[in-house]
């Protein structure tokens, strides 16, 4: 239903002028229960500006929403610095929303977004699907997906990694090194990213007919504590030289767990994580990875999304490199 402003005139029962300058903020003649009392009936229909119809008396606010999945993760705090930084050198302010992988705290955190009025938001989706939630409404704000898919399905633009050729150029250096046993510590299930390097890892093993031990495939959050448990649940490590971690703080959880179990990273087993966060040149071995530009994902993101604002720019995906890091957690076994 495409609620109007009319609509919220006729159910609130103010004029359609008192509507439009309540909900453009151009309300300081109008009492504090009126504007309640429409901003409700706004808010209910999760009614948005159609910015076309209202362009003209559309005040920019100069402000930005960025909603990043998790904030303790260095990955996304790098992206939340690459935005700030371009915002504020083009006069914006940044909204900060950590949803800690919870759809629906990432669809409350829009929301409030959409209520403050924000010029655009930058989103790095928490899942891409959802059992229970198809898509939450229609996004009617200039937006920009990060890195990831998001539940959203009409944003036009998007900056992100090559998730699937990064993880297959993994999977070579692994190979190339003489690996054949490798297993996969695989991410969250409804993060299309880690879904790219899981489906990566299994073509990769399929093509060089390489056996695959389902059993010891286990998702879960991009987390240190992840990795650490999943590879202490693995019944017989032995049967591995090599372990891909769907990203490093993976990684750095499950160098933990190896060093409990006094295996050594590489001489027992080798080790190869994503992203390439600064975490990963301060642990013992410094960790081989996948390194993805997460700072210019965030600076081009933010470019992205105020030149859409500013101009009508076409549908948009820029795809930037991973680049592989080498470091001293994969130890060649060729010979
Ligand atoms: O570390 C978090 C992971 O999730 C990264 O690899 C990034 O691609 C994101 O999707």
């Amino acid at each position: 239903m495409n609620l109007t402003i009319k609509d919220i005139a006729m159910e609130s029962g103010y004029s359609t002028a008192t509507v439009s300058k309540v909900l453009n903020a151009k309300d300081n003649d109008v009492s504090e229960s009126t504007r309640n009392k429409i901003l409700k009936i706004a808010d209910k229909y999760n009614f948005q500006l159609n910015r076309a119809a209202s362009s003209l008396v559309l005040n920019k606010t100069n402000t930005i929403g960025i909603l990043v999945p998790d904030i303790s993760n260095p990955f996304f705090t790098d992206i939340a610095k690459g935005a700030e930084d371009y915002a504020y050198k083009n006069g914006y302010s940044l909204y900060l929303c950590n949803s800690y992988e919870s759809l629906e705290k990432e669809i409350n955190y829009m929301k409030s977004m959409i209520q403050l009025r924000v010029d655009g938001v930058l989103i790095v989706g928490a899942k891409y699907f959802d059992e229970e939630v198809d898509e939450p409404f229609p996004l009617d704000i200039p937006a920009v997906e990060i890195d990831r898919d998001s539940i959203y399905k009409n944003i036009p633009y998007k900056v992100q990694t090559d998730h699937y050729k990064g993880a297959c150029l993994a999977m070579d250096y692994l190979i190339e090194k003489g690996h054949k046993k490798i297993l996969f510590v695989a991410g969250p299930k409804n993060s299309n990213s880690a879904h790219s390097r899981y489906e990566a890892y299994v073509d990769k093993m399929n093509k060089n007919n390489f056996n695959i031990f389902y059993e010891d495939i286990h998702s879960g959050d991009f987390s240190i504590e992840h990795g650490y448990t999943s590879i202490l649940n693995i019944k017989d490590l032995r049967k591995y030289t090599a372990i891909f971690c769907c990203n490093d703080l993976i990684a750095i959880g499950a160098m933990a767990a190896l060093k409990e179990l006094k295996l050594n990273v590489p001489n027992d087993i080798s080790l190869i994580g994503v992203d390439n966060i600064d975490l990963s040149i301060l642990s013992t071995p410094p960790l081989t990875t996948m390194g993805q530009p997460a700072y210019k994902l965030g600076f081009e993101g933010c470019k992205m999304l105020i030149e859409s604002t500013h101009s009508n720019l076409s549908k948009t995906t820029v795809t930037l490199a991973q680049e592989l890091v080498i470091r001293e957690t994969v130890k060649d076994i060729k010979y």
